[in-house]
């Protein structure tokens, strides 16, 4: 049984920062450890990925550390999915039902909910976190202002 939340929101917040500033540990292991601490305290966190800009085509996303199961879309180009959508807006997606989407691509028949929250800097697009619930409506407001401010505070690592 996960944690329980809400107030824990905050120490969730301040758990990442110290990840950040942790020595002798690589980008990819910072964003691993803040998937996992993601998935391991929120109830509603099924799936917990970070995608990152394709350096090479830039219009493409590339599957980066995540904790869940496996998922065939390790590559998504700008403006497909949930994630391709969040990746051309530049701004957070928040689904509660997946089935009402249109332009949606299945990880897994039981995921119902989704949220993708861009990553910046200086204000340009470079990754996004994309989680999934498998329980319709299940991301709320406090959810998005959480990983919203997660978002900015990895942000210096790309
Ligand atoms: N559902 C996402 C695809 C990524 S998987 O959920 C891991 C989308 O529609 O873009």
């Amino acid at each position: 049984m996960k944690q329980k939340e809400g107030k824990n929101y905050e120490s969730l917040v301040n758990t990442v920062s110290q990840i950040m500033g942790r020595d002798g540990t690589s980008r990819d292991q910072k964003l691993q450890q803040t998937c996992e601490l993601l998935a391991e305290n929120v109830e509603a966190f099924d799936w917990v990925g970070f995608y990152l800009v394709d350096p090479d085509s830039e219009r493409e996303l590339v599957l980066g550390p995540y904790v869940g199961e496996e998922t065939d879309h390790t590559r998504i180009p700008f403006g497909k999915g949930i994630c391709g959508q969040a990746a051309e807006t530049n701004e957070t997606f928040m689904v509660q039902d997946v089935s009402k989407e249109d332009n949606y691509l299945a990880c897994s028949v039981q995921v119902e909910a989704e949220i993708v929250v861009p990553v910046k800097k200086d204000g340009e697009f470079v990754a996004e976190l994309d989680i999934d619930s498998h329980k319709k409506d299940s991301m709320t407001e406090e959810h998005r202002k959480m990983l919203e401010k997660i978002c900015k505070i990895v942000s210096p690592l790309f």
